[in-house]
């Protein structure tokens, strides 16, 4: 049998890896600015209740496939297939997706970095216009200088996973994740002080206004909460391979999924009272964080300059603990299954996405945009449509048919049964057969077409 080549984690270095890959770039980055362009309330509840019914249990799921798998993602499939032919072991080059969304995501590590950058050089903008010039300007006018950024952020992965995760992972996790809670719970008193601002946040974000919603918002909500949980590429299966026996699934991944979502909902309320406070709008897509935070810095002026700071360090270490975890599912596969060396594997898996980052980049470049359109999206946008629309879920739903009714149904029980009360097993045994098959089917009908709402 193929295993893991890691070593084990530590119970609360499991958690913390854990989160440290589900809290990244899509909490922070992404939730605050789709809530923004999707109006707010109706959104939001639609994610949680995607969250709730579909990603926690899909979370266990994937989870389980590696715990007891115990293998990189095509082994972990192949152990636990009771089918002769054993071809459900192909559910595992889902660990591709990973380098799918790194060609993107470290995009977006690199506009971090330029961040940090312009902050110590530059200082802070003192409005939201200004700010969201210069994004703007980085995104449409400087290929070169994102190719840069986005080369450090390849080469800092690199020098990580050679080095192999879990010493420089949870060691990391250990002080950063505490420090981004902390960065935002006094970002939220401070935030309460606009009172007015804070209260129409707080409307925005949980009054559901259901006229705002249409199918495509409704999609978007779904694929995002498979993104938010890092479901569907294979991170937390190839993780759970290294679980510590003693620790609990159920528990881990109920942990995972309340933080995850936490700091989503902490984050975008914190944004929004900023946002109203300044008359700024919402919906300012990919540019909000990186236009609205630095100007709320500002107004926080001495302290908020170390605040900034404190601010962009984190987001990018959160965004890198996620990097980390979509490259190292597909290390594993061709370190276990190809005999590469870790070296080895780390490069060609780096240099696969960074090559699909650079055409991301020119992507959004004045001049070369409209050669990259796919359809209506730049290509930025298509890669992100693909992975968190697409391919999660296509490989969420794979996973949910696989666990539910491919694998012997006391096997799975027997391996769940002190986890868990038993009306809980049923409950998500029913999430994994029926309910999410039925929403992942009926999203991929409306996708193509077929089904329009
Ligand atoms: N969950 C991460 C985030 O929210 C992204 C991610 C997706 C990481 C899939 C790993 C796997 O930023």
């Amino acid at each position: 049998m193929h295993t893991t080549t890691g070593a084990h984690f530590t119970r609360i270095g499991f958690i913390l890896a854990a989160a440290g890959s589900a809290v990244g770039l899509g909490n922070i980055w992404k939730f605050p600015y789709i809530v923004g362009e999707n109006g707010g309330g109706a959104f939001v509840l639609v994610y949680l209740a995607t969250i709730m019914l579909i990603g926690f249990s899909l979370l266990l799921t994937e989870m389980l496939i590696g715990a007891k798998g115990k293998g990189d993602t095509v082994s972990s499939f192949e152990s636990l297939d009771p089918t002769p032919k054993k071809r459900w072991k192909y559910a595992g080059f889902m660990a591709l997706n990973g380098l799918v969304i790194m060609s993107f995501y470290s995009v977006v590590i690199g506009w971090i970095f330029h961040n940090i950058y312009t902050l110590l050089f530059f200082g802070l903008p003192s409005d939201v216009p200004t700010a969201m010039a210069h994004f703007t300007h980085l995104m449409t006018q400087q290929p070169f200088t994102q190719v840069l950024w986005h080369t450090l952020a390849s080469l800092i992965v690199i020098s990580i996973l050679f080095k192999g995760i879990k010493q420089g992972i949870e060691r990391l996790n250990l002080y950063l994740m505490p420090a981004l809670v902390l960065i935002f719970i006094v970002l939220l008193f401070y935030s309460m002080r606009f009172e007015s601002s804070f209260l129409q946040s707080l409307s925005f974000m949980f009054y559901p206004d259901f006229s705002t919603l249409t199918s495509h918002s409704i999609i978007q909500a779904m694929g995002h909460a498979f993104f938010t949980l890092s479901i569907g590429m294979g991170a937390l299966l190839t993780y759970s391979a290294a679980l510590p026996k003693s620790a609990s699934l159920a528990k881990s991944a109920f942990y995972i999924t309340f933080l995850d979502t936490f700091i989503a909902l902490l984050a975008s309320v914190v944004i929004f009272a900023f946002l109203f406070h300044f008359d700024a709008k919402p919906s300012q897509g990919p540019g909000l964080v990186f236009a609205s935070m630095p100007v709320i810095f500002y107004e926080l002026k001495t302290m908020g300059f170390v605040l900034a700071l404190l601010f962009f360090l984190a987001l990018a270490f959160a965004g890198l603990t996620s990097a980390v975890s979509l490259v190292e599912p597909f290390v594993e596969y061709l370190i276990n299954r190809h005999k590469s060396s870790r070296n080895q594997a780390v490069l060609l898996s780096v240099a696969s996405y960074y090559v699909v980052g650079l055409v991301v980049i020119a992507s959004t470049t004045q001049g070369i945009s409209t050669y990259l359109q796919i359809g209506s999206r730049s290509f930025f946008d298509f890669m992100q449509y693909i992975s968190d629309s697409i391919l999660l879920p296509f490989s969420g739903l794979v996973m949910a048919l696989f666990v539910g009714y491919v694998m012997p149904q006391k096997r799975v029980k027997a391996y769940l049964k002190d986890e868990m009360p038993y009306a809980v097993y049923v409950l998500w045994l029913v999430c994994i057969r029926i309910v999410a098959p039925l929403a992942l089917i009926f999203m991929f009908l409306n996708l193509t077409g077929m089904v329009t709402f």
